[in-house]
């Protein structure tokens, strides 16, 4: 990681989608480090589709993360929220002389063309890259918290079909830790691939997850099993260098302890 050019220094940071998942998260982390956090989203009247509240949102930021997502996943819905949201916002950055985009996608997202969801996060990658902003893109591979969406959208009946490639997992926790990082960074104009600190097979992650979980559908291992519209061949969902990558230290075994520690909402 490049030493942090905010070291000691308190800046403006905009996060998007900062009532979510990741966002929230790394909205703690920053304003623990006593930076001017906004978490920007259409429940707090900031919406990147529109542009609505986003130039007011944006005046005296120095960093804005993205870290939104699509309402909807239907291909064409998700393609249209990512290009136009992210135009939206490149130019309100540009407009307000914001000097770092932090935004987060997937590991092996160009590698997987049939699945819609991937195609859209790749025409976000590309306007970022060919955006006159600064720019840095964490490719995550799987949080531990999708496994239940990934099961449903492979249910058939009460059995659940699940490709057989190795598959990261990571926690959201340590996501927002390596995107908080990244952000009080120099941007990379480039990416880093950030993954969960233990292989599994995806298959076998699917029906451990669903097991802790008390859920009683069968999980099958199928090589040819789609994953969101795509077949997957063995390596797309992990870095391709895990060396090089930043692994998270959460493992599966502890993430399940805490949720099931923590108190139901
Ligand atoms: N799930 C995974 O395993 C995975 C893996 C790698 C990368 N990612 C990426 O991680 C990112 C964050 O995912 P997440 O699970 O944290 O998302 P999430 O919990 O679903 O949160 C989505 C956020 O986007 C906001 N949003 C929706 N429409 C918006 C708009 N028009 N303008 C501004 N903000 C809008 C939502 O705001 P409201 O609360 O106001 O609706 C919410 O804060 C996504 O870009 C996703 O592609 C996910």
């Amino acid at each position: 990681m490049t030493e942090s050019p905010t070291e000691g220094i308190i800046v403006k940071i905009v996060i998007i989608g900062g009532t979510g998942l990741i966002g929230s998260k790394v909205a703690q982390r920053l304003t623990a480090k006593g930076h001017e956090v906004v978490a920007a989203s259409p429940n707090t009247g900031v919406n990147t589709l529109t542009g609505e509240g986003v130039a007011e949102a944006l005046a005296g930021a120095s960093v804005v993360i993205d870290v939104s997502n699509s309402p909807s996943f239907a291909d064409a819905d998700v393609l249209a929220f990512f290009e136009t949201s992210t135009r939206n916002l490149l130019a309100a950055e540009q407009a307000a002389g914001v000097g770092h985009h932090v935004a987060v996608s997937i590991v092996g997202s160009t590698l997987l063309p049939d699945s819609g969801y991937m195609r859209a996060k790749v025409a976000q990658e590309q306007l970022v890259a060919a955006g006159e902003v600064p720019f840095s893109i964490v490719h995550s591979t799987q949080f531990f918290e999708f496994a239940k969406s990934i099961a449903d959208g492979a249910t058939d009946g009460d059995t659940v079909r699940i490709p057989t490639a190795r598959f990261r997992p990571i926690a959201s926790d340590d996501v927002a830790d390596a995107v908080a990082a990244v952000a009080l960074g120099e941007p990379l104009n480039g990416g880093v691939d950030i993954a969960g600190p233990e292989e599994f097979r995806f298959d076998e992650f699917i029906a451990l997850a669903l097991a802790a979980r008390g859920d009683a559908r069968t999980v099958v291992g199928d090589p040819e099993a789609s994953y969101f519209g795509t077949k997957l061949a063995d390596g797309e969902l992990v870095p391709a260098d895990v060396t090089a990558a930043r692994l998270g230290s959460v493992t599966f075994e502890a993430w399940q302890a805490a949720q099931s520690a923590a108190p139901t909402h």
